[in-house]
């Protein structure tokens, strides 16, 4: 009796074990990521939007929104926190070219949303299909500065560094906030990768030095044991925060919990923006070094020189319209 029991358990048992494993199989599941892999190119996908505003990249939507159904949610630790790189620009002759560098670094980005946002009352043809075409997750707002604020001495971008702001809040009011950082990316800058890698671990706002800035090769937040003590800087070293726009970033977690956290036009002063907007959010104590400690140069404040167009014709005198 005892034997004739035994062999049949035997025999069932493979038969058993067949059956378990098949049903923890999910052939959908993706492969487990071993380590956070910074980089990867291929983006496809417009994603992002909002509705009072603007308007999102509808590209390739439909496919991203099938490709997540089929595919079961990662689980939370697995997922990269976003970076949200919010860049104002305005139509020049160099825009294009500029956008087209930006989007080339952007590209090599692992899990970045572009917030593209347009100095203009209306969406411009150029932006708006160059953003089709960019293979980016990107939204694109616009709004533009008041002819009062364009003056050369006034500070630049306000308006629209606050129409990301407000968009990434819009966005974010109903769910409890996903991991994110964000940063804001002027579309003249240079930006290396690793910049991405260190920024993507900010816990609340974290800094770094920026090169070609205050008249000086670079500037940098002086830090002793792992803490800002001080600024190296030639500008008006009096600043609170006397760093760059490209020189910090901000978790999304704190983007939400400070609401009324914006740029101001109001007694603001070029180069005081970034102070007036880090006071809001943060103090000097708090703030994060990145960039072994704030001594490596990661990102330049580059600018372009106005280009020659002196012998640009009033009239167009070519047979075909070119987009530059
Ligand atoms: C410095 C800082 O790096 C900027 O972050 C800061 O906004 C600026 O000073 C300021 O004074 O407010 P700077 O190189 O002088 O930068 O400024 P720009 O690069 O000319 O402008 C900053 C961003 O604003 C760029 O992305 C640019 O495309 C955009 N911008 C500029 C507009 O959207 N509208 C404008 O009329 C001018
Ligand atoms: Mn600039």
């Amino acid at each position: 009796m005892k034997s004739a029991l035994c062999s049949r358990f035997f025999i069932l048992l493979p038969w058993i074990l067949i059956v378990i494993i098949m049903l923890d199989v999910d052939p959908r599941r993706p492969a487990p990521q071993l380590t956070s892999r910074p980089y990867f190119s291929p983006h496809t996908v417009g994603c992002g939007g909002s509705r009072v505003l603007l308007r999102r990249s509808s590209l390739g939507r439909d496919a991203a929104e099938k490709r997540n159904e089929s595919r079961p949610p990662l689980h939370p630790e697995q997922r990269l926190p976003t970076i949200y790189a919010i860049t104002p620009t305005y139509s020049r002759p160099v825009q294009k070219a500029e956008l087209t560098r930006l989007a080339n670094t952007f590209r090599q980005v692992a899990q970045l949303h572009w917030i593209l946002v347009e100095d203009r009352a209306t969406r411009s043809e150029l932006v708006s299909s160059f953003l089709a075409r960019a293979g980016l997750p990107n939204t694109h707002l616009h709004v533009p500065t008041p002819r009062r604020y364009k003056r050369p001495w006034l500070p630049r971008a306000t308006e629209q560094r606050n129409a990301g702001l407000a968009w990434l809040r819009q966005r974010h009011q109903h769910q409890s906030a996903q991991p994110g950082v964000l940063f804001f990316a002027d579309d003249d800058n240079t930006y290396s990768l690793e910049l991405f890698q260190e920024m993507r671990t900010t816990r609340k706002v974290s800094v770094w030095p920026v090169g070609l800035v205050g008249g000086r090769r670079y500037e940098r937040p002086l830090v002793k044991n792992g803490k800002v003590v001080g600024w190296y800087t030639g500008w008006r070293e009096d600043r609170p925060f006397a760093i760059d726009m490209a020189g910090f970033a901000v978790s999304l977690q704190v983007i939400l919990s400070n609401p009324k956290a914006v740029f101001k036009r109001r007694g603001s002063q070029p180069g005081m923006q970034e102070s007036d907007f880090l006071k809001q959010i943060t103090t000097v104590e708090e703030l994060e070094p990145k960039a072994s400690n704030c001594t490596k140069v990661l990102v330049w404040h580059t600018r372009t020189e106005k280009v020659n167009l002196a012998n640009e014709p009033k009239y167009h005198l070519d047979t075909v319209n070119i987009e530059v």
